[in-house]
């Protein structure tokens, strides 16, 4: 039987540490404030959202949601974001994605000015990641560090493992790749182009799926002679409408070494991320006293 990497216990000892800096805040007379810019209706994006908000709340942040019309212009949607952002009580912000059609010219990773990017998309940010610089200190893409917290909580040491990243999104293939590098291993990122993933799944210490096909990597990808450990990033739903992973769960128990179910893992590590990016950036900016 393999070891399954729940987000539970990671998010509990989080939210105890959150909620102590929340209190520290509130003492200095400043209360954590999220502002989160949803535009329609996908209804994706608005469970996220929720839950995004219900979390914050929980830790003792302000969170408001603005909601903005499916059809809204280029020019009406940054005049929006940017009077958002620039009221000095906002400490985070983000733009929920997918946007609208109409939107798609838009660079979405240089929206939110660096200080205040709790999603860690900026190019500040990213060159922050990218350069093996300490997590703690700066705002970091919330799905990669998620994956790191993972790792670290359950005590897996990175150096000189082999880890294969799948999938070459600036939001989570390179940045977790760049993190893996940081932590010292040796990292390969592979993608629909790739030649041959097995082979390289195969070789794998860890391996992390960021593929979005609902139960693709089976047994026939996995080395059960290598204990190996898989971290599941895809939200996918299956031909009956439930909401699985990349990974074919049985295959996992029975070939993996460990791996982090769907629900129950990356997801709630993501937003767990953007809590501490978010208490990060309110810190900083009462540091700097805007
Ligand atoms: N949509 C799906 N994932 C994300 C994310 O991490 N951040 C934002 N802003 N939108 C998303």
């Amino acid at each position: 039987m393999s070891k399954i990497l729940k987000a539970n216990p990671i998010v509990e000892s989080s939210s105890e540490e959150l909620k102590k800096k929340a209190e520290s805040l509130l003492s200095r007379g400043v209360t954590p404030r999220l502002d989160v810019i949803l535009v329609g209706s996908n209804p994706a994006s608005m469970t996220y959202v929720r839950n995004k908000k219900k979390r914050a709340e929980g830790l003792g942040a302000i969170c408001n949601i603005h909601h903005l019309d499916e059809q809204i212009s280029t020019e009406e949607f940054l005049a929006k974001v940017n009077s958002i952002q620039a009221d000095p009580a906002v400490h985070g912000c983000f733009v929920q994605l997918p946007l609208p059609k109409q939107l798609d010219q838009i660079n979405t990773h240089q929206l939110i000015r660096a200080d205040k990017d709790v999603d860690g998309f900026h190019p500040l940010n990213a060159c922050s990641a990218f350069s093996g610089e300490e997590l703690n200190q700066h705002l970091i893409a919330c799905t990669p560090s998620g994956i790191i917290d993972m790792l670290d909580f359950y005590d897996y040491d990175l150096t000189g493992k082999k880890v294969v990243v799948i999938g070459r999104s600036m939001i989570v293939g390179r940045p977790v790749a760049m993190l893996c590098l940081a932590r010292n291993a040796t990292v390969t990122i592979c993608h629909s182009r790739t030649k041959d993933l097995r082979e390289e799944t195969k070789q794998a210490d860890i391996i992390i799926s960021a593929i979005g096909k609902a139960n693709f990597l089976d047994k026939s990808f996995l080395n059960n002679q290598k204990n190996q450990v898989v971290i599941d990033v895809g939200i996918n739903l299956d031909e009956n409408g439930k909401l699985v992973g990349d990974l074919k769960a049985e295959d996992m128990q029975e070939y993996a070494g460990a791996y982090s179910p769907v629900p129950g893992g990356v997801g709630p590590m993501t937003i767990n991320s953007l809590m501490k990016n978010l208490f990060k950036a309110a810190e900083k900016l009462n540091e700097l006293g805007n």
